[in-house]
């Protein structure tokens, strides 16, 4: 018997790759795909909710992207702004939490807004929370923290000789969010592209060959099903 095959992921962690690649297959601007892939985030928030996940996180912008078209960084936060309106009413119906991490205070102004409007109306709800990793890096993350223990440290509110992991977890964005359990990567894409690099240290990996605009709760639910055929070891012996 697999006595150590898990259950439900509880947090689940995807890097939503492909929408541009997507969109060039099909002879369309890169926005177009993005826009699709505002979809797929329906889709999928919707799907974990009724698997019973209880956090979601997404990668919807990385502290890297800013390198991008300032066209296609304007369209993202249009787009951005535009889902937070279109769903607010989703979300309170289906009771999930929303947040967001990351270097927020580099967002337009009118996605710090919403981000900040619709965080406060759904903070309540405590059966699911969907996170969006905006203007995220992993590194800056933890950088950041250390940044926050060097300060206390420095005031004497804090022994440098107590720090340990549970000290670096707590000063990281969201410390009551617990690790992800399943990391999914879609496009095919063999890499972890900066994104959560503390939280991630044993989520189970998951990489899909399907672009982001196309991947939808069938999907989710085989990935679902993959992780729970998996044995975490966590160090110990099988
Ligand atoms: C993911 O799709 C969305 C963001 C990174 C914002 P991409 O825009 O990276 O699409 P590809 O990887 O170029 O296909
Ligand atoms: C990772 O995708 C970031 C997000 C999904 C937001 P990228 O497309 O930016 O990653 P790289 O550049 O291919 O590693
Ligand atoms: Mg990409």
């Amino acid at each position: 018997m697999n006595d150590k095959a898990p259950g439900t992921p509880r947090h689940v962690a995807i890097i939503m790759d492909g929408n541009g690649r997507w969109a060039r297959e099909r002879g369309l601007p890169r926005i177009k795909g993005h826009e699709e892939g505002a979809n797929s985030v329906r889709a999928v928030v919707r799907a974990s909710k009724e698997l019973g996940i209880s956090y979601l996180t997404l990668y919807a912008f990385s502290v890297e992207n800013w390198v991008r078209p300032k066209a296609e960084i304007e369209g993202l936060m249009d787009l951005l702004v535009r889902y937070l309106r279109g769903n607010e009413k989703e979300l309170h119906e289906q009771k999930i939490r929303l947040r967001a991490m990351g270097r927020l205070e580099d967002l337009r102004e009118d996605v710090r807004n919403e981000l900040a409007r619709v965080s406060d109306a759904t903070a309540a709800y405590e059966s699911g929370t969907l996170v969006f990793a905006l203007s995220y890096g992993g590194r800056t993350e933890i950088a950041n923290a250390a940044k926050r223990i060097a300060r206390q440290a420095a005031a004497g509110t804090l022994d440098p000789e107590s720090v340990d992991e549970k000290t670096v977890a707590a000063n990281l964005y969201l410390p009551d969010v617990p690790d992800p359990d399943l990391l999914i990567r879609t496009s095919g894409e063999m890499r972890v592209s900066n994104f959560m690099l503390w939280q991630i240290s044993y989520a189970e990996l998951y990489v899909s060959p399907v672009m982001w605009p196309d991947f939808r709760e069938e999907n989710l639910k085989q990935a679902v099903a993959e992780y729970k055929r998996r044995r975490r070891r966590f160090g110990d012996i099988a």
